[in-house]
């Protein structure tokens, strides 16, 4: 990762990059996924995130992507979470979501690319089997993660066992307060499938991505806080190999 771009320190045994412009902080953030497709194991599994945070990211990708024509074909994705109770052409769905941002414009191989499926019939089988099908993959290599402003990750509210595997979650009303705007009429789903918190640490590398001021405070907590299942993305600090890349706001509140 580019050294002059971002400030970088260790905090509590996790590495943190801190960086002024956010356009520096999102090439650096595709870096290790470029890095993957062009000379890691040739067949990458990557771990993808949504939200808001991770628009300029998929833009980035893309536009990675049409420059060198890497290829996508011997990747495969599992992406965090999925709404529970949702048809995938829901405009809110992350299956919507990471169609139009990213793999319409790529040449993953069919059915490389997977959500839990939002509209299974049987959520805790389609939990299971979706845990079953990222280990038989051989877990993730490398992992994206935003954070929420509770300090979830992907959709382990607080209070979720870092023994979590993949299951069927309620959203916390602040989640759900957050999440509502990418929902018309009122129609924002009230659980959802994610990714445990152990399946997360099973990840060979993490990288999570935080900006803006709201969520200084969770980044502050997960960094500088207890390790607790209080605040999820503190579980992060028991795995060797995971960075936080944060704009100024989102480090706001971290102390020296
Ligand atoms: C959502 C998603 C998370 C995401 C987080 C932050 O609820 N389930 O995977 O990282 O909340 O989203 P945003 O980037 O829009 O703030």
């Amino acid at each position: 990762m580019s050294k002059l771009a971002a400030r970088g320190r260790m905090i509590n045994g996790m590495s943190v990059l801190v960086y002024e412009d956010s356009k520096a902080l999102y090439s650096d953030a595709i870096r290790p996924l470029f890095g993957m497709l062009r000379n890691g194991n040739g067949h990458p599994t990557f771990g993808f995130a949504t939200g808001g945070t991770f628009l300029p990211f998929y833009r980035a990708v893309v536009s990675e992507f049409g420059r060198n024509g890497d290829s996508f074909r011997k990747a495969r994705a599992f992406n965090l979470d999925e709404y529970w109770r949702i048809d995938p052409k829901n405009p809110g769905s992350y299956a919507f979501y990471m169609h139009s941002n990213l793999y319409s414009h790529i040449d993953m191989g069919p059915g490389m690319a997977q959500l839990p499926r939002g509209n299974a019939e049987d959520p805790r089988a389609e939990a299971r089997g979706y845990e079953g099908r990222i280990r038989k993959a051989g877990d993730v290599d490398l992992q994206y993660l935003g954070i929420g402003r509770n300090g979830h990750i992907g959709f382990n509210e607080p209070g979720t066992s870092f023994r979590s595997k993949t299951h069927l979650v309620k959203l916390s009303p602040r989640t759900r307060e957050a999440n509502s705007q990418y929902f018309s009429n009122g129609d924002m789903p009230r659980k959802a499938l994610t990714m445990g918190i152990n399946t997360i640490l099973r990840s060979r590398e993490i990288v999570l991505i935080a900006t803006g001021e709201e969520k200084s405070a969770a980044v502050m907590k997960a960094l500088q806080g207890p390790v607790s299942p209080r605040t999820p993305a503190s579980a992060l600090r028991l795995h060797s190999r995971a960075t936080f890349m944060l704009d100024e706001e989102a480090a706001s509140m971290l102390r020296r």
